[in-house]
Order: structure tokens, then sequence, then C-alpha cells
């Protein structure tokens, strides 16, 4: 959930670090710091809050030095202050260390090491761990060729218990970062006479594009002209190394106040590149290239299992509801993090599916691990390539949406919904979706980004709806079949940017006792598209309306409501079944992110959020 970039060459370092730092401040936001190795000594600043008192900080402390790390913090052992704020330095000076993850047995490890007269200064695991390797060092014999920091961390890591994403320097190797990895990633960047590491692609691609995904139980080290892989059991590694298939370009603001809604804005050309080369030759399908798995396995299929987290979670609802509804196969959705630890029984010839944004939610991971585990192919929806998730999978469908910064999940949400509905269609077609019925579905999902296009030019009008509604402190989101977890998603959108408390409902499910929090201070926003339960949605509107609760309605365009029912109104296009959720998802992100604004909230960074859930 920490950022962490790490840098070896000969330019300054600080200022390429801070840079890298400020993109990946969405990791976690918690406090920030940067070392540098300069004059025989490590320069280290480090500030609570975000990159830009950093920033003021290290201008301080003049880092000129042309290797260093940089680290922004998502507190997890000890409290949110400097002293906790990576780098750490071991007691006796001699290494310097960020690091992302949770050192599990890190009690036993400080009481070994306080009784070799070491010393600490704040409350993390991770002084801990860098002052194990120090202890590690201070014993290593220099051998002629071998490196004795990548050897001191080698034998540490080995009594570590717990997930580590690190980056080491030591004090008498000015050009030679030493990084390892279990359960958060990290990246390597290939420059001209220059190396990185970074534990996100962002932070690194203005740099260069040429990466290296590190494995689990890779360790790696870094010079201005080499680099070199192997494991913690001394076995060399061929590096594959790949090209990052977008530019700085897309991870930057633009004209937009905030990366959320940018996202928002983008989701038509984002669908776009989504379904991009994914349509069968006669028009009737989907197609997918790297399922790993064949039409005739498929066919055979007889359950599907879909795990994930948060937003993700709800995409995998709604794809629930359009395999069940067109493939007519059951299909079980769960959060990844409950899936886990259940002892869920789990039927023949079930295919897996996990969906991630990032592909590092450590939730999701266990959870394809523990299928896995027990026999199953396991499939990923993903954005993020190269991620752990993408890798362990046994093949899956990438997002294709660039990078997603605010912490908000949004532009990642809708082309999730798509490729849910792309996959109900391919395996309909295989059973009883008819041609026709096929075709119809691909031009609906073809013309997706348009229909998004015309909701979003409602944005002035939901903002000032937001105005209306900014002040209250709850609000309930009510939905019905497919749109009920887009209810779940409009809820939990407001909730996580603007602190306002949001449930989210099946509507006819209100009456059971949601209904008693309404009152003239209490909103609903009701999903109601046109369909056979329109009616239905609007009794339950009704009995909102006698209990003074005030209604935003989100109906198809042309649709009719008893006079003064609604006191607001977003209209949505009538659209196929496939495509409503992804439709009616614009106007709740809409409405969230303007109440967010309008309350002066900080869109892109919400409090206590990390953009991506690498610990449990
Ligand atoms: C909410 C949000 C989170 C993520 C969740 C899973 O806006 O973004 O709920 O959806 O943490 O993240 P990924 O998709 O990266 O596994």
């Amino acid at each position: 959930m920490c950022g962490i970039v790490g840098y070896v060459g000969k330019q300054k370092a600080a200022p390429l670090i801070l840079e890298g730092l400020k993109r990946l401040e969405y990791r976690g936001y918690d406090s920030a710091g940067v070392a540098v190795w300069q004059d025989g000594h490590f320069e280290v600043a480090k500030k609570t809050g975000r990159v830009a008192n950093l920033e003021k900080e290290a201008a301080r402390h003049k880092l000129v030095g042309s290797a260093g790390i940089g680290h922004t913090r998502w507190a997890t052992h000890g409290g949110v202050t400097d002293a906790n704020a990576h780098p750490h330095l071991s007691s006796d000076g001699q290494i310097a260390l960020i690091h992302n993850g949770v050192i599990e047995n890190y009690v036993s490890m400080k009481k070994f090491l306080l009784a070799k007269d070491y010393t600490f200064k704040s409350e993390t695991d991770t002084e801990v761990l860098c002052n194990l390797i120090a202890y590690h060092y201070a014993k290593e014999p220099a051998v002629a060729g071998e490196s004795r920091l990548l050897e001191s961390v080698r034998k540490t890591l080995r009594h570590v218990e717990g997930t580590y994403g690190i980056v080491v320097m030591a004090l008498d190797l000015p050009e030679e970062l030493v990084t390892a990895r279990k359960g958060s990633p990290l990246i390597l960047g290939l420059g001209e006479g220059e190396n990185l590491v970074a534990s996100d692609v962002a932070a690194i691609v203005s740099r260069t594009q040429n990466v290296v995904y590190l494995k689990d139980g890779e360790i790696a080290r870094l010079t201005p002209k080499n680099f070199a892989i192997s494991t913690l059991d001394e076995a060399d590694i061929t590096p594959v190394i790949d090209k990052v298939n977008w530019s700085i370009a897309d991870a930057e603001m633009g004209e937009y106040a905030h990366f959320m809604e940018k996202e928002i804005f983008e989701q038509p050309v984002a669908l776009e590149n989504a379904m991009r080369g994914r349509f069968s030759e006669d028009g009737s399908t989907a197609q997918f290239g790297g399922l790993n798995i064949t039409p005739g396995e498929f066919r055979g299929i007889e359950r599907f299992m879909f795990c994930a987290c948060g937003t993700a979670l709800h995409a995998c609802m709604v794809t629930e509801h359009l395999i069940e509804n067109f493939a007519r196969i059951p299909v079980e959705c769960d959060y990844a993090s409950e899936f886990r630890y259940r002892n869920t029984p789990l039927f023949r010839n079930t295919l897996f599916f996990v969906m991630s944004q990032s592909g590092e939610t450590i939730d999701t991971l266990a959870a394809l691990r523990e299928a896995k585990r027990k026999g199953y192919k396991v499939l990923a929806v993903n954005n993020v390539v190269g991620s752990t998730i993408a890798r362990e999978a046994d093949g899956g469908i990438y997002q294709h949406v660039g990078p997603e910064v605010g912490v908000a999940s949004t532009k990642a949400f809708t082309s999730q919904l798509l490729i849910g509905a792309m996959l109900a269609l391919y395996i309909g077609r295989m059973r009883d979706l008819s041609f026709g019925a096929g075709v119809r579905y691909v031009n609906a999902l073809k013309g997706a980004p348009d229909l998004v296009r015309q909701v979003l030019k409602q944005a002035p009008h939901i903002r000032t709806i937001a105005r209306r509604y900014a002040h209250h402190t709850d609000m309930l989101f009510l939905g019905r079949l497919s749109l009920f977890p887009i209810a779940l998603e409009g809820a939990l959108k407001l909730k996580e940017i603007s602190y306002l408390h949001a449930e989210g409902y099946p509507a006819a499910e209100m009456k059971h006792g949601p209904i008693a929090l309404i009152s003239e201070k209490c909103p609903s926003v009701f999903l109601a598209p046109k369909g056979e339960i329109f009616n239905k949605i609007v009794s339950s509107m009704q009995e909102i309306k006698a209990r003074k609760g005030p209604i935003i309605a989100i109906v198809t365009e042309g649709a009719e409501l008893p006079p003064g029912l609604a006191d607001e109104i977003i209209t949505i296009p009538e659209c196929h079944e496939a495509v409503l959720p992804i439709v009616a998802s614009i106007p709740v992100q809409l409405l969230s992110y303007y109440i967010a604004v309008e309350r002066g909230c900080d869109v892109d960074k919400p409090r206590n959020l990390a953009k991506s859930v690498t610990v449990e």
C-alpha cells in the first residue's frame, strides 16, 4: 500500500525520487521520506503528510547525491509520525531501508537485536528489519566479486515471516541498491546509465519504459550500469524485460481538477479500449486472447465463482446477474477476504474468476491461491499488466484502461462491468443465446461509449443536485436486479470520498429495516430504469415519499413518474440490459464526486484509504 522508489545513476537522485513519490502518493499518504547517499553519509528527510510537505523538508536538506530511496507510507505498525516515516536507518548508521508490507515476527527479532545493543527510534517493524540487515551486514565477510549487501539481505529475509517489498542501501556501497519482494509488488526500471526500482510503473515511466517485474522470492542488485536477479535460495534468474505500453501523459491530470474527474470523463475511451479487438468477425459474440482455456473446456463449465474486494466485487455481482441471465449458468460471488478463510464447498467443473484493478490486492490474491490450491483453474480480470494476480492466474482478461490514479475506482469499474458483460455473451453464445440475440448484444456493447458520453453531458445538472444534498449526513442508494450492485457502488463511492454515511440496498428490501432511517434529512437515490419492475420501484419511492424522504431518481429518458414524486430527476438513455449497469454507474459516480467536491474533501486521496490494499 505504501509507495517505493529507488534510484541509482548519474543524475541527482532526490528530484527524481520526489517526482516518483508524487505519482505514487495515491498508494499511501500518511507520511513520506527520502534518503540519499552523499559525502559518506545518508542524508534523510522525512515528514508526515503529503509529498508536498516532504519537498519542503527535502529542500532544507540539500540532497545532491546520485543514489537514493524514497517512500510514501500508509501506516500499519506505529502511528503517523516523522519518526515512523521511512526510510529507516540502522542504529549503527550503516543501512538505509524502505519497506512495504508487514513483518509478522518483528517482536522476536527486536528482542534479539535489543540484546545485541541495537537501538530503535520508531515503533515500526521496518526499523527492526533494517537493524537485522545491519547485524548480518556487519558479520558478512567481503568476498571479491560478491555483494556483501545482497548476501546479508538474503540471510535476513530467510528469518522473516510476513510480506515485504524492500529497497536497501549500505553506507559503504554508494552505487548499489538491493531490492527484494514477497507479497508486495516491485518493478525494476532499466535506464541508460541508471537503474530504478519502484512499487508501481507510474513512478519510473518518465525515465524508462523497459521494466522487469520482480517475482515473490526474488532479490535484485542494481548499480548504475547493471542489474542481476536471483532467488533467496541463490539461484540466478534470467530476467524478462517488458515494455510499458503507456506513457507518462496517461498518468497526468491534464485539464481536470482531480484524477477521479478525469477518469470519470475518460470512460467512453476506456470502454472503447477495453472492447477493442474483442468481438468475433461475424459480430455475434466476444473473443478473448488470454483465457488459456479452450471453448470446449468452457462449454463444460457448470458453475462460476467470482471473488474480489470493494468496487471490483460489485462488478462481479453485476457479472453474476448477466451470466445467469444470458448463459443460464449458476454463479457465486464472494468477498475475497471471506473466501480465503471460509471452507467453501466448491463443485466440480467450477471455473474460478478473480477481479482486481491493481492485481495486487492481498485478499484477492489469497483467494486466487486458495482456489488454485484446491485444484481449480483461476482466471483474472485485471488492469495492471504484469501484476502479481495477472502472473499467478492461469489466464485472464486485461482491462486495458490505462493507469487509474484516483483512489476511488471509476473507469476500472465500468471496464470490469463491460468485460463481465462480454463474458456473459461469450458463454451465452456457447449455449442458448441465438445468433441474432448475440448480434444485438454486440451492437449494444459497441454503442456503450456513446451512451456514456450522453450521460456525461448531464454533469452540470448533476453538480447542481449535488450542491443541494452535499450538507446531508446520510443517503440511501436503492436499485434492483443488475442495478442493486450499482446501488452498493454508489454508496461505497459516496462514503469513501465524501465521508457521508451511505448505504446501498435492493429497493424492495428497504422496507425491512432501513426505512426507519427515512426522514426529510435522509435522501434516497433510486436507480429506476424502464423495465418490468419499474412500477415496483415507483411503489418503493412512494413509501419513501410518504415518510418525507427526498428522492433523487435516475430514470430512463421519457419515463413517467407520478408528479411530485421525485425531488430530482437524472435521466439515462434507454439501453440493452448488458449495458444498463455501465450507463447507470455514471450518474452515481458524478453525484458522489460533486458532493465530495462541495464538501471540500480531498477526492483523490480520501482519508485512511490507499489505492491498492496489499496488507490484510
Ligand atoms: C473503491 C475501490 C476499492 C477497490 C478494492 C479492490 O473505489 O477502489 O474498493 O475496488 O480495494 O481493489 P482492486 O480492484 O485493485 O483489487
